[in-house]
């Protein structure tokens, strides 16, 4: 599979996945070597009870067309999208590279996915049983950053139903003008007005805020911040990085390959300092979700001793396959 086109690999070994799990007695068998359970590893938080702390990061299914699948993989949490209002193609391909060496990927895929109705109608017909659903959403590329509001408005009306918690995503360094959206002002009002909308529910549901690793520690004091004056519900660290700082590969090869977030171990070093200054800086005020180059269970327990309280895995999983979210549960059960 490693030698296929980055993208076209991706969609292959789910299809091979979801192949294996139609046969007989295939998902009792899958479940059987990759599920790994214990109530030692159950975490609530958020009102939310999760039955163990590892994740699946956003974007890996972005469309909502693979967490039945990977729900079988053990994962306690599975995050789908990012999801904006209206489908769009994302950026040109290639759009996705891996970085053997440094054990990274690159991605500008650019929110490519089939827009919320679509994430809706998928969502309505499958909720797995002992797993939390997060939605992730973000904004079309079209829309202009100041009308950014409404789309985050429609894409959490529309998956209030469907989806146990949500993830403002300003992160992406892959939709032009987003990450400015980290700024107070726009923050704060995306925030506020979520907030507002999510309070009027009988039943609210939390709301997390997805940050870039690339922030400056005013900006992370900023951050902290509009999580007290908002009140929403915790942090998740990090996204991609748009620096290419320590990298094995050649300059060659990074000019070759472009724009894009950098994923994976390059980014885990940054996402945990992210983690530990938000976490020291608060004393601990907010959960936060953990995310960056976490590739076994050394990486795993790092993040969670510098503040974290649940973490996600992307880059680590393609590299390592299933067996990793085993190994991080195996090991956190027997520490
Ligand atoms: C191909 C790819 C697509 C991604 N798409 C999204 C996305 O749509 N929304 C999002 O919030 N994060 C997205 N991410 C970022 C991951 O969720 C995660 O924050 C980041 O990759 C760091 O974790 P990792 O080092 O374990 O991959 C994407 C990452 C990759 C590699």
């Amino acid at each position: 599979m490693f030698r296929l086109d980055a993208e076209k690999a991706h969609y292959k070994t789910v299809s091979l996945f979801r192949f294996a799990l139609k046969m007989p007695f295939g998902k009792s068998i899958i479940k059987g070597l990759y599920d790994y359970q214990s109530p030692k590893l159950e975490r609530k938080l958020f009102g939310l009870t999760f039955k163990n702390p590892v994740g699946l990061a956003a974007g890996f299914d972005k469309d909502g067309k693979y967490y039945r699948e990977m729900s079988v993989l053990g994962f306690g949490f599975i995050e789908i999208g990012t999801v904006t209002p209206k489908p769009q193609d994302g950026n040109p391909k290639p759009r996705l590279f891996r970085l053997k060496e440094d054990e990274g990927l690159i991605n500008r895929m650019g929110f490519n996915n089939d827009g919320v109705d679509a994430l809706v109608e998928r969502l309505k017909k499958f909720k797995p049983k002992d797993v939390i659903i997060g939605g992730n959403i973000g904004k079309n590329k079209v829309t202009p950053n100041d009308e950014a509001i409404n789309d985050y408005m429609i894409c959490f009306e529309k998956l209030f139903d469907h989806v146990d918690y949500f993830v403002v995503n300003v992160s992406s360094p892959n939709t032009p003008g987003l990450r400015d959206l980290q700024d107070k002002g726009p923050l704060t009002a995306i925030l506020s007005k979520l907030m507002s909308l999510n309070n009027a529910k009988p039943k609210p549901k939390p709301i997390l805020l997805k940050i870039a690793p690339d922030l400056t520690d005013s900006q992370l004091d900023d951050i902290i911040d509009i999580v007290e004056e908002t009140k929403i519900d915790g942090v998740i660290a990090t996204n991609t990085t748009i620096s290419r700082e320590g990298l094995k590969i050649t300059d060659e090869r990074i000019t070759e390959i472009g724009n894009g977030g950098l994923s994976g171990k390059p980014v885990k070093a940054r996402s945990t300092e992210v983690i530990s200054y938000l976490h020291q800086k608060s004393n601990g005020a907010f959960p936060i979700i953990g995310v960056g180059g976490i590739d076994g269970a050394e990486a795993a327990k790092e993040k969670l001793d510098a503040g974290a309280s649940l973490i996600q895995v992307y880059s680590g999983f393609v590299y390592q396959g299933p067996e990793l979210v085993k190994s991080i549960n195996k090991a956190l059960a027997n520490a």
